[in-house]
């Protein structure tokens, strides 16, 4: 089968199409991963070219050894992902090391996966092994009031995540671990990709400070369906910051627990004091 007639490469470009109609996503900014299942790869093998060389991941992920990748490519526009999947995306092949790559499909124009591979590898083998094997997307996104609302709240995981389930209702029942943050930092190599991994280990959502959001998830729509509702919260959030620093009223503490009952829900209790 060719990948580009397959179920997880439409899934993946229709997910970065929808994204980039949302806006969030200026020139190459952000990317996306997807781990391929074993009958997926196993579907797709004859047309995967095992010819070009290993190159250095940049970080180590062991638990990946031998698993395939599909990727945003590097520069490439997000705009053109779903018209030109083959020129813009690849399907990556991590080595038996867990420490190189190669590409084995895609990028027919040239280039590499994005350059935040390490934080997306490092990611998936986190969220790999704490959902035994049922996350399989990570996405990110330069989404404008997340960003916006990294200016203006204290950079703990407590403030954000507050700030977030104070502006909409859906949020806690949405994510109820919360989401973590982390201050900023140089992007694109291994440092960031450390703290976002570590990150990941309670939340499903990491806000990179002045830069954007990561987000983890079972499938392609949960994966931008989680960034939606993130930036929609930082949005209402924003609104109403730039008329009152004083709200008249909010969702309380008690609200909280009266939807994590309503809902059956584990909400973060450690935030909502
Ligand atoms: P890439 O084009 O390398 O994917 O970089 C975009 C980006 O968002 C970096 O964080
Ligand atoms: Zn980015």
């Amino acid at each position: 089968m060719k990948v580009l007639d397959t179920q997880f490469c439409n899934g993946f470009a229709t997910m970065a199409n929808d994204s980039w109609n949302l806006g969030y996503h200026e020139r190459n900014g952000g990317n996306f991963s997807y781990r391929l299942t074993d009958e997926e790869v196993d579907s797709v093998r004859d047309d995967l070219n095992f010819d070009r060389p290993f190159a250095e991941i940049g970080t180590e992920v062991p638990d990946l050894a031998g698993m395939f990748f599909m990727f945003t490519g590097s520069g490439k526009f997000i705009r053109w992902v779903k018209e030109k999947t083959a020129e813009t995306c690849c399907i990556i092949e991590i080595d038996e090391t867990g420490t190189k790559y190669r590409i084995v499909w895609g990028l027919t124009e040239g280039g590499r996966p994005t350059s935040e591979l390490p934080t997306h590898l490092m990611n998936h083998q986190v969220k790999m092994r704490k959902t035994n094997g049922a996350h399989r997307v990570i996405f990110h996104c330069h989404p404008t009031n997340v960003i916006a609302m990294t200016f203006v709240v204290p950079l703990t995981d407590a403030e954000i995540t507050r700030a977030l389930w104070e502006s909409m209702t859906e949020c806690p029942v949405i994510f109820p671990d919360g989401v973590g943050v982390i201050p900023w930092m140089s992007c694109g190599g291994r440092a960031i990709a450390v703290e976002t991994a570590k990150k990941m280990e309670h939340y499903d959502a990491v806000v990179w400070a002045h830069h954007g959001l990561f987000c983890s998830a079972d499938n392609f729509d949960n994966a931008i369906g989680f960034a939606h509702c993130v930036e929609k919260s930082a949005d209402i959030y924003m609104k109403v910051r730039a008329v009152t620093d004083h709200k008249l009223q909010t969702i309380t503490k008690e609200n909280f627990l009266e939807l994590a009952k309503d809902f059956g829900l584990t909400i973060n209790e450690a935030f909502l004091n």
